[in-house]
């Protein structure tokens, strides 16, 4: 791993015999976009990289030089209206109105490892040897303001972690309105768009469109990442696939508005920029003052989907999740929330806790409904405080009694929230977003603490660390019910209301580091009406999410394939719920929904106790089987291998780092007589080793990867004779054994 700088060239070579990222200082100082792919040989110059061409109706950078058009030089952190008139990924407001800034390379340093990111998540090193970080220093001069391009390669990882700082050492009072992560100029434009977007209950659905000349994005201006659209996207070549062809990834770790956006210019260049979305930011930076934007992921893949996945999946599970529940197989829980809702007394809480120890889940979670005069969602969010009626022993009580069973004992939170008819919000009527004298909007009859301020951060902190300090608490689910409306702080001065949403989630960020650095054996979830804020930014701190409300197993099978493009399985919270299902009416077989459920963190989300006895048998041998296999599932390699996007049937599979166990996991959504026998070929084996398939017969790796796994059942013939039956939403998962 290296990065190499040609000073006669003024060439950057970020390299790792994986992927090569090359740049180069521009004729007007500026730092310009070469390469970036599969690693390339090193040279002293790539300069005829650069193709410049006299181009009629362009405006050039200098007098004497008609070459020269930033409109048509694929740069790194470009600016508007100086000659490019594309989309910036920096725009910095002065006080005499313009905008026009002129960065130009004054020095560059390489560093081992990487530095973190002040009050920000970010991926992290544990050893200078992973990696490298190289910042390469800007000024404008005329401005007095610097700006640091930060680049971290990681050694064995094809992918490389950017962003940008910029610090006003002048004396104007600045105003940034575009302060992007990531800029990537691309020399063609002949890749398909891939973004994760939906709506509650059913998201990160992959949409896919081919790139065209315009502009091309997604975002969010909900003040979180949101259900709609995630800050993950994929620029993929036309054919290529799970096994192989060209992919980049590119993630943003940041949990609040963002924006991805692929602009393909006339001349089929394609610039892709990704970072905190500039509708509605406006950062005041006085002298003296700098800002640091959240840190961007981008990983290269000539192998496919899959690779690429794994890629983020190994960075993201290792090196951005943290602490100790970092890289422990994760507790398999009962949640009560389908089970109850809001109707539950601690008697009923116990008796389903016990029935799931008798089945042999390990955690109880208690969600929503035990605090302040919470008795549906009118009332109590704010007031962290044990409701009596309900939990008599209080929740150090209860969370001994869970744990007498022989449990772990877990809590529902919504820090971020207040409803009116609480104390804190009588306390403390200011303290929500909104705009005074304006209508406030509400969302499940309930507003947003304007997190901007600290002293609504400390109070929140405290009474959530009193809670976790008293009782035994394990295990923290973390939601988040509704997005930011009439988004204003009466906190801020008015040149300072557009930092209000970025400022709002650096203090969620500052309440999470808090909370887990005080309390380092909680496992955190994290939550957001199901998967409304499931994003990076959230793994550094909650190593696991909660990735729908919609707990169906056929809509999860969307849902949870789409999330695992760029997302870790140890990080996917997948429970079994109850039939008929409570989203969408769904009778599916309890097998299913353990079949889907597995390939996630697993847990129950219903009552045990209604169960018949022949399901409560067959809840024993899922937890069973779960315990056996969970380190596979979710520390091994993921494999995507029939897409629910496509039709009837999806797989994917798990292998264990040693390959020596995987799991396939095979779903059929209908069923069918008299069709035809089906294979499914198998990725991550060992081609040399023999695996035993459920015990049974062996088949050697390379045969079950070219030829396939046979998982014709009695649907290819008369649906009835056979090992069993079918069924509509069949499913089932192979063990592979070597
Ligand atoms: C939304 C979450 O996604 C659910 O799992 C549950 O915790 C409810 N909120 C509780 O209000």
């Amino acid at each position: 791993m290296s990065v190499v700088y040609h000073e006669s060239t003024q060439t950057f070579h970020l390299t790792n015999g994986l992927i090569s990222y090359i740049m180069k200082v521009l004729p007007n100082g500026a730092l310009g976009q070469l390469y970036f792919g599969r690693a390339i040989r090193d040279r002293e110059s790539f300069d005829h990289l650069l193709e410049m061409r006299r181009r009629p109706m362009t405006s050039c950078v200098f007098e004497d030089n008609g070459l020269f058009s930033l409109e048509h030089t694929r740069q790194e952190y470009p600016s508007y209206g100086s000659t490019d008139y594309r989309r910036p990924a920096v725009q910095i407001l002065q006080p005499n109105g313009s905008r026009i800034t002129d960065f130009v390379v004054l020095s560059h340093t390489v560093t081992p490892g990487k530095p973190a990111l002040e009050g920000l998540p970010a991926t992290y090193c544990e050893a200078d040897s992973e990696a490298e970080t190289l910042t390469v220093r800007l000024r404008d001069e005329l401005l007095g303001v610097s700006l640091d391009l930060h680049y971290t390669l990681f050694a064995d990882r094809p992918a490389l972690a950017r962003s940008a700082r910029i610090v006003n050492e002048g004396t104007l009072d600045l105003h940034l309105t575009h302060a992007m992560s990531l800029c990537l100029d691309l020399p063609d434009s002949g890749y398909e768009f891939v973004h994760f977007s939906g709506a509650w209950a059913r998201e990160r659905w992959m949409k896919v469109r081919r790139l065209e000349q315009g502009t091309q994005s997604v975002e969010s201006a909900r003040g979180h990442s949101s259900h709609n659209h995630n800050p993950f996207i994929m620029l993929r070549r036309p054919g290529t696939d799970e096994d192989q062809g060209e992919v980049i990834g590119l993630s943003l770790i940041y949990s609040g508005n963002f924006l991805a956006q692929a602009e393909v210019d006339t001349w089929d260049t394609t610039r892709v920029t990704l970072g905190i979305n500039p509708f509605g930011f406006d950062w005041k930076l006085p002298p003296g003052e700098a800002f640091q934007t959240p840190e961007a992921v981008v990983v290269y893949s000539c192998r496919g989907l899959n690779a690429m996945s794994q890629a983020f999946h190994r960075l993201y599970r290792s090196r951005l999740a943290r602490g100790q529940w970092r890289d422990r197989p994760r507790p398999i829980l009962i949640n009560n929330w389908e089970a109850t809702y809001f109707g539950f007394t601690q008697d009923k809480l116990l008796e389903i806790a016990g029935a799931a120890r008798a089945d042999g889940a390990e955690l109880f979670v208690l969600d929503d409904g035990w605090f302040g005069a919470r008795q549906n969602d009118f009332a109590g969010l704010g007031d962290w405080t044990p409701n009596r009626d309900r939990l008599p022993d209080g929740l150090s009580g209860l969370a001994r009694r869970v744990n007498d069973l022989g449990m772990q004992f877990g809590l529902w939170f919504e820090p971020e929230m207040v409803n009116k008819d609480s104390g804190l919000y009588r306390a403390h009527p200011d303290w929500i977003i909104h705009v005074p004298d304006r209508r406030e909007s509400q969302g499940r009859n309930q507003y947003v603490l304007d997190f901007s301020r600290p002293e609504v951060v400390d109070c929140i902190y405290d009474q959530m660390a009193k809670l976790l300090a008293e009782a035994n608490i394990s295990y923290v689910k973390w939601d988040m019910n509704r997005s930011i409306t009439e988004p204003f702080s009466e906190a801020l001065p008015a040149d300072r209301q557009g930092e209000l949403f970025h400022r709002y989630i650096l203090g969620v960020y500052r309440l999470y580091k808090r909370l887990t650095a005080n309390f380092p054996h909680v496992l955190f979830e994290s939550c957001a009406s199901g998967g409304g804020r499931f994003d990076p930014g959230m793994l550094y701190y909650a190593p696991q999410g909660w990735v729908s409300d919609n707990s169906d197993a056929v809509e999860r099978l969307k849902i949870q394939y789409g999330t695992s493009f760029c997302y870790p399985i140890s990080s996917i919270g997948a429970h079994v719920s109850a039939v008929p299902n409570h989203q969408v009416r769904r009778v599916t077989p309890l097998s299913t929904r353990a079949n889907v459920a597995y390939f996630g963190t697993f847990g129950y989300e219903l009552d045990p106790t209604r169960l018949t006895a022949a399901e409560r048998e067959q809840v024993r041998e899922q937890i069973a089987f779960m315990k056996q296999y969970r380190e596979v599932i979710q520390f091994g390699d993921f494999y995507r291998l029939r897409s629910p996007y496509d039709g009837n049937f999806t797989a994917w599979m798990a292998v264990s780092p040693d390959k020596k166990t995987a799991l396939v996991g095979w779903y059929r959504l209908l069923s069918e007589t008299n069709g035809p026998c089906r294979r499914v070929k198998l990725q991550g084996l060992d081609p040399g080793q023999s695996y035993t398939v459920d015990g049974g017969e062996a088949h050697y790796g390379d045969e079950l990867m070219t030829v396939g796994l046979v998982t014709s059942d009695s649907g290819a013939g008369d649906g009835q004779s056979g090992e069993r039956p079918i069924c509509d939403f069949d499913s089932h998962v192979f063990v592979l054994k070597a």
